[in-house]
């Protein structure tokens, strides 16, 4: 592998799949991958799950691991081509990922859109600088449009739960569901994105996008997903409820006031196949879904959580077992 930035990188996701389950079982023993080794990681934007894990997953592979929080923990850094910086930053892109990209061996970078330019955001303008001056193997922690770290995560989990056996796939597809969710917030579209460009390639996997009209996703990523506009009906015989809010993709960044409440409750749960909760984190309890589904048994996103650790990890490993 030599980048992963999306789906896209992947040669094969179930051999991916395999590795993971593979690496989780015995978490150290590939150290000879990350000796000597280095993952930067750069976060342009908060986190705890990306940031926690992505060092765990190094450590487990034998490579050291440091972390940069871009403006707080570094001088202010000025983005713009040409500028006259005689203002309140203090050093150019350019010359703090080259620096940085000679302090590692991959470089993990978290860059968030800012919900005002769709075709800002969605051109990933940001991050491909990022990438553009970057002199190792680059590793997304979420992107403007993408979080496959998150995805692979998900996808990780979901096998986990069905018993997954590469050499005898389900014969009957696992139906996952993921639902839009209410939040007081805007937020990106980069996890629904990416958890559809996923699981549409997933073989085994029955995908249905449950949302409000008006939050259709960029078809790019969506691939002729089945889109259920009733949150009950979609969620009949789920196996897998995936929650997540998400800003208008059309109406760019917007919030639609809906009259129907989309939180998920445990009524809603009811209506599934005995089916799993799932939601990345961070969630808003009692907004995005209710304290009843979070504290029982339904709940699976600590698991979902700690397989970050997994997902990272074997994208290193990958990545890193191709460079000298
Ligand atoms: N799910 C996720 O990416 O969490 P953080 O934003 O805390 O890293």
């Amino acid at each position: 592998m030599k980048q992963f930035i999306s789906v896209n990188d992947v040669e094969n996701i179930d051999q991916l799949l395999e590795k993971a389950l593979e690496i989780k079982a015995d978490p150290f023993g590939q150290q000879a991958v990350g000796k000597n080794k280095t993952i930067g990681l750069i976060f342009f934007n908060p986190s705890l799950r990306t940031r926690l894990s992505s060092i765990k997953a190094a450590y487990n592979l034998g490579a050291n691991a440091w972390v940069l929080n871009a403006g707080a923990d570094s001088w202010t850094l000025e983005m713009g081509d040409g500028t006259v910086m005689n203002g309140d930053t203090q050093e150019h892109i350019k010359e703090a990922i080259q620096v940085m990209s000679a302090y590692c061996d991959v470089l993990g970078v978290r860059t968030f859109p800012k919900l005002e330019q769709k075709e800002e955001d969605y051109s990933e303008a940001m991050f491909n600088k990022v990438k553009d001056l970057s002199s190792v193997p680059v590793v997304s922690l979420e992107s403007a449009t993408l979080h496959p770290l998150q995805s692979f995560a998900d996808l990780i989990t979901i096998a986990e739960k069905i018993n997954y056996n590469p050499a005898n796939p389900p014969k009957e597809k696992v139906k996952v569901v993921m639902t839009w969710a209410p939040h007081p917030r805007r937020l990106p579209q980069a996890v629904p994105n990416s958890f559809a460009e996923w699981f549409t390639k997933v073989d085994w996997v029955d995908f249905t996008i449950a949302q409000p009209k008006g939050y259709e996703l960029d078809a790019k990523f969506t691939h002729g997903a089945n889109i259920v506009y009733d949150q009950e009906e979609a969620l009949k015989g789920a196996d897998f409820v995936y929650a997540k809010n998400w800003s208008s993709y059309e109406d760019y960044g917007a919030i639609i006031p809906q009259e129907k409440d989309w939180q998920v409750t445990i009524d809603k749960m009811k209506l599934t196949n005995d089916g799993k909760f799932m939601h990345c984190l961070p969630v808003r309890r009692n907004v995005v879904v209710a304290d009843e589904v979070l504290d029982s048994s339904y709940s699976i996103v600590i698991e979902e959580a700690t397989n970050r650790i997994y997902s990272a990890q074997t994208v290193f490993h990958e990545i890193l077992k191709g460079l000298k």
